[in-house]
């Protein structure tokens, strides 16, 4: 019978009889997959693993610490934290196109991932070459959208990291290619990955740079960083984390609207909350969250943030809007 504890059992073999000594390498994003991939892969090699771990400075507030304490404090993982929040920013600087974000933002992605795996490469001094193996969290949807072959799989894979160079030759461990979301989550939750880790909602790679409508700026990012927080921190304290798919927290920073606070006019931007309600992503509709739980969002976020005097509820579904705003 299927139990989380059977497919750890399994996999702990299969992946200690694929990799022998050898270094192996991960690619963590603070989701689910690559976390519970990564937990996996440290039960059976234990120290022979290093994670990998790139802050683009486009995180929401406290995700950075999640991974590099509570991630590391639940699996005792190996874990370098590339801190890359300027070189982003500056790559950033002054794009206001959603594309030509996304496409600076998974460049620059691919260019510091790249300079890691070569430094893990370094430290391991003359074992460097036995750093042969990247684990990837790639799921059976994954494997089936992909056509199922190795080819094909490959290149879902490596889009996985941000789309490895060529002269960066691993070979793959996937501890999660026979699984599906609900039972990778059970096998997270079996090697002790913290809740908040195993229960994530999903969210972009992107991340907050894609929420910013209008060019990137550290300034920018501190104000949607706090809206976010306070928007999350209500949802989940109403219980609808698990009723809602994810909730994209937007600030438009190419809009000024007049307010009144206190005795002064203000004249700032607005935030749009877009809580969306979906079983995979590609269609959704907005979640009809409780008149009083957005009360309490629009309350503090309008009196706690000093730039934002209006917080509006995109009543979109998907299609025709997407869940993202850009
Ligand atoms: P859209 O906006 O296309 O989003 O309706 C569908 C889902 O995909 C997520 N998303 C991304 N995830 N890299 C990712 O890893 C990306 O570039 C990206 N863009 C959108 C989005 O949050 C939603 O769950």
């Amino acid at each position: 019978s299927w139990t989380a504890g059977n497919v750890i059992a399994d996999q702990v073999a299969a992946i200690r009889a694929q990799v022998g000594d050898a270094k192996v390498i991960c690619g963590l994003s603070g989701g689910v997959d690559s976390s519970v991939a990564a937990a996996l892969v440290q039960r059976a090699i234990g120290d022979q693993l290093t994670c990998v771990f790139v802050d683009h400075g486009l995180l929401r507030s406290g995700e950075a610490e999640q991974v590099e304490e509570d991630f590391v404090a639940a699996t005792g993982v190996n874990l370098k934290v590339v801190d890359a929040s300027e070189r982003f920013l500056s790559a950033l600087a002054g794009v206001s196109d959603p594309e030509t974000k996304r496409k600076i933002i998974g460049r620059e992605f691919i260019r510091v991932f790249e300079q890691a795996a070569r430094e893990v490469v370094a430290d391991a001094g003359e074992h460097g070459e036995d750093v042969k193996f990247l684990v990837q969290g790639t799921l059976y949807p994954d494997v089936v959208e992909s056509g199922g072959g190795e080819g094909a799989a490959n290149i879902k894979s490596h889009h996985n990291v941000g789309g490895l160079p060529e002269d960066l030759q691993f070979e793959l461990i996937e501890p999660l290619r026979t699984l599906f979301k609900d039972e990778v989550r059970a096998v997270g939750l079996e090697l002790g990955v913290p809740e908040a880790i195993v229960w994530r909602q999903p969210f972009p790679g992107p991340g907050l740079g894609i929420r910013i409508v209008g060019d990137v700026t550290a300034d920018r990012l501190e104000t949607l960083r706090a809206a976010d927080a306070i928007a999350r921190a209500e949802l989940t304290a109403a219980g609808l984390d698990r009723e809602i798919w994810q909730c994209p927290v937007v600030l438009l920073a190419d809009v000024r609207s007049v307010g009144v606070q206190g005795d002064g006019r203000t004249y700032g931007h607005p935030i749009v909350l877009r809580p969306v309600s979906s079983e995979d992503a590609m269609t959704a509709d907005w979640t009809r969250v409780p008149f009083d739980v957005l009360a309490r969002i629009s309350t503090r976020i309008t009196n706690e943030v000093a730039e934002v005097n209006r917080v509006v509820l995109d009543v979109t579904s998907k299609p025709p809007g997407t869940i993202e705003w850009e």
